[in-house]
């Protein structure tokens, strides 16, 4: 009850949960983790099934939808899809607005915002707030073809962030490319009509997909939803997403690994890098997770994909270095007693491999993630319960009420 009005108010418990240690902010029927036993299922596929057996789209298809898609829908959904790959020939603009050296997740992220402005049928404010919280015919399928815009432009925009700062023209994949294999015409390709991708590279980037689609709560996820829950456009919630997974304990880890792997620049140097770690002086990037107290299951299947593609490309000389700090921190105290086991941001050896810039892994990231993102928006936009927005409460430690003074009076 508020003392001073005597309204009752439906408050429970409030605490300080720093960093959401312990707060559910949903119900969810999408993705399940067990950390303790290193589990990870897709609405209740096991992950391991998923990247041996499914392709990226039909994951998503998955996550999206909540079910395995039949051939027709299959093929429904791969055209949609594709079909909404190319982008508004004003984008080009946005793009070319950028410094040549603009890390391309800055670009990703101010074109995911900027391509909402494209789309006056996704905005709230013109189409009345509740648009996508509607659950007729029309307003869903309104809502699924934002969906199918949103994944079939992420990988093509990605592409641009790429080929604008090497002053590269924009192109088109031709027709009957699978969704990673345009992806990788548009990276580098010099336009031949006759281009086909590496078939071992091709699927390396579908399984890496799959793993990356989704992942339930985490930051970037729940920065998705938090914007979301404001019934903003899905295009700025996405931007927030990709703004989320930007920073280096996210998904610019990917990153970080490599960084970290060439400034310790050889496998001798790693028993002296530890040490850095564990004085605090040095984040051991790729290793610990807020979920997992166990082997993520992903860097299982990193492992056996890296396999796979080192076949084509060689070895990076950073293996060396990886192994042997792979090997040192599992046995060393200091992580075992914490629980620190390498994540999924060792894949960062994979993409460099296959030649893709460092300041690109984020990227790779990105794109797959925005099918994860969208099937939690989807979620919580179509819930039974509707949408509440996220407002969390805080418990206030600052000054007591005081008085003002002007300038010249301060001390
Ligand atoms: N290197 C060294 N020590 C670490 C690391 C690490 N990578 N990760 C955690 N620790 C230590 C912490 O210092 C802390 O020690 P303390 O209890 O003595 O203070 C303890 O382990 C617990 O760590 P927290 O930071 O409390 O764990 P939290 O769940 O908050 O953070 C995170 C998880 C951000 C992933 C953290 O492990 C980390 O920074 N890892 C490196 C960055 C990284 O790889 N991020 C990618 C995450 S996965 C993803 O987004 C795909």
């Amino acid at each position: 009850e508020d003392p001073r009005t005597g309204n009752k108010e439906k408050v429970g418990l409030r605490v300080v949960d720093r960093g959401f240690l312990n707060t559910a902010v949903i119900q969810s029927y999408i993705t399940f983790i067990d950390g303790d036993r290193g589990i990870l299922r897709y609405r209740g596929y096991p992950i391991e099934q998923l990247a041996e057996q499914s392709n990226f789209l039909e994951t998503s298809y998955l996550l999206i939808w909540g079910e395995l898609p039949s051939k027709s829908q299959y093929d429904r959904f791969h055209d949609e899809v594709m079909n909404h790959s190319t982008t508004h020939v004003d984008i080009e603009h946005v793009f070319k607005s950028f410094r040549y050296d603009a890390h391309p997740m800055s670009i990703l992220t101010s074109v995911f915002a900027a391509l909402g402005s494209y789309y006056p049928e996704a905005n709230p404010s013109l189409q009345g707030q509740n648009l996508f919280t509607k659950k007729d015919l029309a307003s869903v399928q309104n809502m699924d073809k934002q969906i199918y815009r949103l994944i079939g432009k992420a990988p093509t925009l990605a592409a641009m962030a790429y080929r604008v700062r090497q002053g590269r023209h924009f192109i088109t994949p031709p027709p009957g490319l699978s969704y990673t294999g345009a992806f990788l015409y548009q990276m580098d390709c010099l336009g031949q009509a006759e281009y086909k991708p590496n078939p071992v590279l091709e699927r390396a980037l579908d399984i890496l997909f799959i793993l990356h689609a989704d992942h339930e709560m985490n930051a970037s996820t729940t920065t998705v939803l938090q914007a979301g829950s404001s019934l903003t456009d899905p295009y700025s919630a996405i931007a927030t997403g990709c703004a989320s997974l930007y920073g280096p304990l996210h998904g610019g880890a990917n990153e970080a690994v490599i960084r970290m792997l060439i400034s310790i620049g050889s496998p001798d140097n790693v028993p002296a890098f530890l040490e850095q770690v564990k004085r605090r002086e040095k984040l051991l990037s790729g290793f610990g997770h807020r979920v997992y107290k166990t082997t993520d299951p992903r860097s299982r299947i990193i492992r056996r994909t890296a396999d796979e593609v080192f076949k084509v490309t060689g070895k990076d000389p950073l293996i060396e270095t990886a192994m042997r700090l792979h090997d040192m921190a599992l046995k060393d105290e200091y992580f075992v007693k914490r629980n620190l086991y390498p994540n999924v941001d060792f894949c960062g050896l994979i993409y460099k491999a296959m030649g893709f810039p460092l300041d690109f892994f984020p990227v790779l990231f990105a794109v797959p993630r925005v099918v994860g993102w969208i099937a939690h928006w989807r979620q919580m936009m179509l819930s039974p319960d509707g949408v509440k927005i996220w407002r969390p409460r805080q418990i206030y430690i600052g000054p007591e009420e005081r008085a003002y003074e002007p300038i010249g009076q301060r001390q």
